[in-house]
């Protein structure tokens, strides 16, 4: 039906009689002559139908929006005045001389030029929404960056190998999407959080290098760049170290910014460990491109009369931080109430600040409601180890650790991109030395920081024993312009090291043998050292090609809340399946009318 695509129609075909077929864009009337943009994945070209061939001119004239045709022409130049220089093919055009309606349209819901339609509705319509062209555009780069990944991979000796999806639950810190089993009468298989446990066990049958594209499924509460189901590039390997296992895998993500962008990442990639991180940025994920740092002023201020700094500086627990922003001074005070209100939503009970007019002029040159409180030489340490610089603004957060953190981190985050700070550029790093355990304060126990077969740095059970809270892993995240793009580690290769950890988290030998039996049996029988990573595809996709949100990367997403506008998945299931699959409903109230995307 075509000899040549849209977009691809250029001066070269001058005089050419083409064939093209797609989808009708845009018609206008002019002066009795009838202009369409014909549109195909490639592009657009415009098709003129003169009044004198009248048959075709009058079916022309029913065209509407999304009418699909083909249409044999011949490629004339544009009249002078008439180029379209946003076009590709905009100084040519194409002149009539057979049309076939090959089907017709109704009024689509939206129009593919039209900006902020509403996302659920672009959902329902995904495949109205996908012939745009940025749509088009995003999910042909993520399929050259697979292909890029995969021939990374392929050359360097790794097997790409499935894995099962109806399995058993593996840790990975989210809720399990259960499937129930009609042959096992009240057992379910649950879909893999990741093929965590799978790709350690073809390590343990000497595949010694893996990798898989792998889609993975975590019920949690989404965010921008969180789906319930999301694709994983997901590697192991056998004998290497951390050292070697994140000097290959920065190489694969070198090579593929090359490969897809044209863009020369540093070689090596800086490291940061996750103490240093959360002290600099109050993140184990810092956007690098951003210039502003926290400092740490505690021991300026332990001594001071003003109790909200004075508590958390003396409190083991707690943190006192500045963070300068350069020219804040001009911020006013609504500004500043704003991120005040910002940080709250941190669990930040103020944000104390000072206003630099003159930093030479000491307190005198300071406004502030809390300068009051302060000794000569606290403000003084404050300005030195801030580097306050006339017209600064200095912002303070003091409270837990963590609060202080999460707070000053985002607001830094917030600031940097509010005005204008980021550098335009690609800032990977891997963040190190991340603590094996966290404790939970309200469940009163350690948890995994990354996975319960993370390998601890130290060799020795009772050291690990004797202070969890200290031991540090070995693994390593990689992030870029503040977002975490892949997680990894060695992992534990011995029987005992695993029991040890599982009985740190909790987990009893009766519960380890339960859960993760076939694990510790496979250990027993020559398991080799190995550690792996694995990459969010649809974050690094979403970062390359510069899309809001990883929903705009993925062909069919879901909505914040899990559901699928389009499908209206999850659906209701007759009496009849859950009959045979064992199952009797005990819904809430609220959800019995079965109310779409809450239930
Ligand atoms: P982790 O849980 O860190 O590690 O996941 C690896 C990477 O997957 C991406 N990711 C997500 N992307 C979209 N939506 C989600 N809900 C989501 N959750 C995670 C992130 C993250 O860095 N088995 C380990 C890997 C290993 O140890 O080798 C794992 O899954 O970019
Ligand atoms: P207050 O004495 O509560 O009026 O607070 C004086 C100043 O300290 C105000 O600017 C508050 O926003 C700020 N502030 C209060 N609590 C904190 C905190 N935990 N961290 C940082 N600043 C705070």
């Amino acid at each position: 039906m075509r000899t040549h695509y849209c977009g691809q129609v250029n001066e070269s075909l001058l005089g050419r009689d083409i064939r093209l077929a797609g989808w009708v864009h845009r018609r206008r009337d002019h002066g009795g002559v009838i202009f369409v943009d014909l549109r195909d994945r490639e592009g657009l070209v415009q098709v003129v139908f003169d009044p004198e061939r009248a048959a075709m001119f009058a079916d022309a004239e029913h065209l509407r929006g999304e009418f699909v045709v083909s249409i044999k022409g011949r490629v004339r130049r544009r009249p002078d005045g008439t180029e379209n220089p946003h076009l590709a093919s905009g100084k040519v055009e194409v002149l009539a001389q057979e049309m076939e309606i090959l089907n017709r349209s109704e009024t689509p819901p939206f129009m593919l030029d039209e900006e902020d339609v509403n996302e659920e509705r672009r959902l329902k319509y995904r495949y109205i929404d996908l012939r745009r062209h940025v749509m088009q555009s995003r999910l042909r780069m993520r399929a050259q960056i697979a292909r890029a990944l995969r021939h990374y991979l392929d050359e360097h000796g790794f097997i790409e190998i499935e894995t099962p999806m109806l399995t058993r639950a593996t840790p990975e810190g989210a809720r399990d999407y259960l499937v129930p089993s009609r042959t096992h009468p009240g057992r379910f298989f649950a879909l893999p959080q990741s093929p965590q446990l799978f790709k350690q066990l073809l390590m343990m049958s000497g595949m010694e290098r893996y990798y898989q594209i792998v889609r993975c499924f975590r019920d949690e509460d989404l965010r921008a760049d969180r789906q319930p189901e999301f694709t994983q590039l997901d590697i192991e390997t056998s004998f290497l170290d951390e050292q070697a296992i994140t000097a290959v895998m920065e190489d694969l993500i070198r090579d593929l910014f090359k490969q897809v962008l044209a863009v020369d990442l540093p070689d090596p990639f800086p490291r940061l460990t996750y103490a240093e991180a959360m002290r600099r940025y109050g993140s184990d994920k810092p956007d690098l491109r951003i210039p502003l740092e926290l400092v740490d002023v505690a021991d300026l201020v332990k001594d001071c009369e003003f109790k909200v700094f004075a508590g958390p500086a003396a409190d083991p627990d707690g943190r006192v931080a500045a963070l300068r922003l350069p020219g804040g001074g001009v911020l006013a005070r609504s500004e500043i109430d704003e991120c005040t209100a910002f940080v709250a939503r941190y669990g930040a009970r103020g944000l104390a600040y000072i206003k630099v007019n003159d930093a030479a002029k000491g307190r005198g040159g300071l406004q502030s409601p809390i300068i009051k409180f302060l000794s000569e030489d606290a403000i003084a340490g404050i300005l030195k180890r801030t580097g306050a610089q006339k017209n600064d603004l200095i912002f303070f957060g003091a409270d837990k650790t963590k609060v202080v953190n999460d707070a000053l981190g985002a607001l830094r985050l917030k600031l940097g991109q509010e005005r204008g700070l980021a550098e335009n550029t690609w800032r990977p790093l891997w963040v190190v030395d991340f603590p094996m355990f966290e404790f939970d304060h309200e469940a009163k126990r350690w948890v995994a920081m990354h996975h319960p077969f993370t390998a601890p740095r130290v060799d020795s059970i009772e050291k690990l024993n004797s202070n969890p809270g200290r031991a540090v892993a070995r693994a390593y995240d990689m992030v870029l312009n503040g977002s975490e793009i892949g997680g990894g580690s060695v992992r534990i290769h011995r029987t005992e090291m695993q029991s040890a950890v599982f009985g740190l988290l909790g987990i009893g030998a009766e519960e380890a043998r339960e859960k993760f039996g076939f694990l510790l049996e496979a250990l027993k029988y020559g398991a080799p050292p190995h550690g792996g990573i694995a990459f969010g595809l649809d974050r690094l996709v979403m970062l390359m090609s510069g899309a809001p949100n990883i929903r705009e990367v993925i062909a069919f997403p879901k909505t914040q809340t899990a559901y699928d506008p389009l499908t209206d998945a999850p659906g209701e299931v007759d009496e009849a399946q859950l009959l045979e699959l064992h199952i009797r409903l005990r819904l809430p109230q609220a959800a019995k009318g079965g109310e779409k995307g809450e239930a």
